[in-house]
């Protein structure tokens, strides 16, 4: 179901708080990144959880109920290619009826309810986001997939099961919000049984990133500050991180580079395409959410605060797009692990 623009922020607790948060976060940010790996540790849920806060609403108002990317195909719906994508994942890492599952980050549980369905897998939805949550629980209940799904809220780096819970362990755009790899596939590893499969699409810089550009360092530190994000690493990093924790990689590649040339990744956020929701992705779209939500918000219908929060997202798309055409940055770096017998 689409959500109004006016409605967005409006049901959080801190309504009224949305401007000093949104403060809040950048604080919590750039303490985060400037400390240490200890600190960031520590730091990195507050401003995660609190950036989920301020943008799940608008997440929502511009993608449904799927938050990533997905390849597409000439004619296609951005929700159908969101579905294929997803199926692709379950199949690749062999879900099937009655396995016992964890969806690592699980959003408002769009891809989740569609993996169940698809493959029949009794799945966990892990997410800190008690807001987030809430949606995905509701949304489960009206799915009448509550037998088959549930959700535990806490930090994917410390997942509240015990071990060998899960057959197979997946995440979607969600791993990359992590302080770093090793932790969160060390707890993918632990939460698995052995032989058991984990499969993720992940946040990574590609080989045409230059370490010493200045202008592909501030498209990462904007996709970062604007996505939540403490750091994304290079595709060799994730297969390190794999393996330092314990798992054979089965397959790691990125799918962007087999998108079909007409259609990459990074097109719902530059083309309008044909429907209002595709508008409300591209940057015309985008345009005009912030004009309106300036004139919404100058007559207290909208939060104050919820411009600078779609700014610091509009931050993130701009420099997703242009990553994309210069071909540093995919969002959908395939990984496919195994826990040895
Ligand atoms: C970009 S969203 C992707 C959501 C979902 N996988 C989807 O594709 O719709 C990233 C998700 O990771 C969750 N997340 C981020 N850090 C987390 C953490 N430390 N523990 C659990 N969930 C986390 C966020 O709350 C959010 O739901």
């Amino acid at each position: 179901m689409s959500v109004k623009l006016t409605n967005v922020l409006k049901d959080q607790e801190a309504s009224a708080g949305v401007d000093p948060a949104i403060s809040n976060y950048e604080d919590l940010f750039n303490t985060a990144k400037q400390n240490g790996s200890e600190v960031r540790q520590q730091g990195y849920e507050e401003f995660n959880n609190l950036y989920y806060d301020l943008v799940t609403d608008f997440y929502e108002y511009g993608w449904g109920t799927s938050f990533h990317f997905a390849p597409g195909v000439p004619g296609e719906r951005m929700e159908t290619s969101q579905q294929r994508h997803q199926h692709l994942l379950a199949h690749r890492i062999g879900l099937g009826a009655g396995m016992a599952v964890a969806d690592l980050g699980c959003g408002i549980a769009g891809p989740l309810l569609e993996i169940a369905r698809f493959s029949g897998a009794k799945i966990v939805g892990v997410n800190s986001n008690e807001y987030q949550l809430k949606k995905a629980r509701k949304r489960t209940e009206e799915a009448g997939l509550s037998d088959q799904v549930e959700f535990l809220h806490c930090d994917f780096l410390n997942v509240d099961a015990p071990d060998g819970s899960f057959d197979a362990v997946y995440a979607i755009e969600a791993t990359c919000c992590a302080p770093d790899k090793v932790s969160v596939y060390g707890e993918a590893f632990r939460l698995l049984k052995p032989g058991g499969h984990f499969g993720a699409y992940e946040f990574c810089l590609t080989d045409r990133f230059n370490s010493q550009d200045p202008h592909h360092l501030q498209i990462k530190a904007d996709i970062e500050l604007g996505g939540g994000l403490l750091d994304i690493d290079f595709m060799p990093t994730v297969d390190n991180a794999l393996q330092t924790v314990g798992f054979e990689i089965v397959e790691t590649r990125d799918i962007a580079t087999q998108a079909h040339p007409s259609i990459p990744w990074y097109q719902p956020l530059v083309s309008p395409g044909l429907s209002l929701a595709a508008l409300r992705k591209a940057k015309v779209g985008r345009w005009m959410t912030h004009h309106l939500l300036r004139a919404l918000e100058a007559l207290r219908l909208a939060p104050q605060g919820s411009v600078r929060v779609h700014t610091t997202l509009n931050l993130c798309a701009d420099a997703m797009a242009e990553a994309g055409q210069l071909g540093i940055f995919t969002p959908m770096y395939f990984i496919h692990g195994r826990k040895p017998d």
